[in-house]
């Protein structure tokens, strides 16, 4: 991975190990999205006049965000169809997909023709897997517009569609990996979205700083987060270009040692630091958190900053954090006004089930990911893998999180 920048922007390219997948840029700067249409004709490389490309778009993006897209790839010489979807995981299904592809299809698009994702991560993964089966796979420019699909939805080739089950909707079970042909972070595109979004992503951007330097990258990441929080909450371009760009290194580098999630020692997996503890509390609906109670339920990036405390305080637990560090961790979502206590948190044995529910998904063994900083004096940065934890490990991370 190579990260060239210019004056305008910056350039981040993932280059897969595997020889036969392609490298593509991720593009991140303000205002880059009027040049739309030109970064597609390079890389759909066969632009003839009135080709059809697909846009398919977050029907709450300002205007002004839709129509600088469009015209881009109108002036371009592209015939533009757009279809647009309303962000919710219930509308991320494969009946979705099915009303795209058949709107896709009545465009003619050929395997050359391009279909570009204007929106969140949910756009981000249902674009991804319309363009992934479409004629076995077609060309996906993901357009990211939030900040957690920046930093990490768009970059990876992970597509995905939830599926509706008897026993509700399962997320993201169905899908496929599609790498894009390219991804334009338009920086200028945050500034419309609420403060809530922006702490969620904010969230897997600590995250990153928590495990960047087991890959050996961006070693001072979290210190440099924690340092500019109060940029990135007043909206500081500068500060917005340098947290995605630093945010998509991390990301480029770890699925690039392990695109497809293979590495028994960790690898893409660490990306999950958090999330075994903040998917059981994902779903639930009666929890609040101790500050900023009307926030709930809690969106994913709210699960995540809890499910991050939590795996601190385990960590603890089982020897391999220094207890300093976990306090840290907590304040440092705390300032990022992220919840880091919920009330109303079911019991130690609900919660160990919804986690043994995960548990059987994944081969019958818990698989947690902890923070690696034994001593008081290490730098944060490094996780690894415990297969198994004790019980009393697990339960000192609910404890840590449970307030009322
Ligand atoms: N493929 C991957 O590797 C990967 C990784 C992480 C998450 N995901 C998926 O990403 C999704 C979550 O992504 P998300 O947090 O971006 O959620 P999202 O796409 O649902 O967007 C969150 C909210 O922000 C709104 N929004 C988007 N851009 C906006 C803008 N610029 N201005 C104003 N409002 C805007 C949306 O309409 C929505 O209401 C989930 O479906 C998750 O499964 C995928
Ligand atoms: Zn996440």
């Amino acid at each position: 991975m190579t990260a060239p920048e210019s004056r305008d922007h910056n350039v981040v390219t993932v280059a897969p190990q595997n020889p036969s997948a392609s490298a593509y840029d991720v593009r991140i700067g303000t205002g880059i999205l009027a040049n739309l249409g030109p970064d597609v004709c390079a890389v759909v490389k066969r632009c003839r006049r009135n080709q059809p490309a697909f846009l398919i778009v977050d029907d709450t993006l300002p205007d002004e965000i839709i129509s600088t897209a469009t015209l881009s790839l109108e002036a371009a010489g592209f015939a533009v169809t757009s279809a647009d979807i309303t962000a919710s995981e219930k509308n991320k299904t494969l009946e979705s997909a099915t009303r795209l592809l058949q709107q896709l299809a009545s465009t003619r698009a050929e395997r050359t023709d391009p279909v570009i994702a204007l929106g969140g991560g949910m756009v981000g993964d249902l674009g991804g897997f319309v363009a992934a089966t479409y004629k076995r796979g077609v060309p996906i420019i993901q357009c990211p517009t939030t900040l957690l699909a920046m930093v990490d939805a768009s970059v990876g080739g992970k597509t995905a569609v939830n599926l509706k089950t008897e026993t509700g909707l399962k997320k993201n079970i169905v899908g496929s990996f599609w790498q894009p042909a390219l991804v334009l972070a338009d920086i200028a595109a945050l500034s419309s979205l609420p403060v809530r979004t922006l702490r969620s992503g904010l969230a897997e951007c600590l995250k990153h700083g928590l495990l960047c330097a087991t890959f050996d990258i961006e070693n001072d990441l979290f210190g440099w987060l924690c340092a500019q929080l109060r940029a990135v909450f007043d909206q500081n371009r500068t500060a917005m270009q340098e947290l995605v760009t630093r945010n998509v290194r991390v990301k480029a580098t770890v699925v690039r040692t392990d695109p497809h999630e293979l590495d028994p020692a960790g690898g893409r997996a660490l990306l999950n630091l958090g999330h075994t503890f903040g998917h059981a509390i994902e779903p639930l609906v009666d929890i609040s958190p101790t500050v900023n109670p009307d926030d709930a339920p809690v969106q994913h990036g709210e699960a995540v900053a809890l499910g991050v405390v939590a795996a601190a305080y385990t960590s603890v637990a089982l020897g391999t954090m220094h207890a300093d560090h976990a306090e840290a961790i907590r304040v440092a979502f705390a300032k990022a006004k992220l919840p880091t206590r919920v009330n109303g948190l079911p019991s130690d044995d609900a919660l160990l089930e919804t986690m043994a529910h995960d548990k059987k998904m994944s081969g019958g063994t818990l698989r947690l990911i902890v923070l690696d900083a034994p001593n008081a004096t290490d730098e944060l940065g490094r996780c690894c893998v415990v297969n198994d934890p004790p019980r009393e490990a697990v339960v000192a991370g609910f404890d840590a999180i449970r307030g009322a």
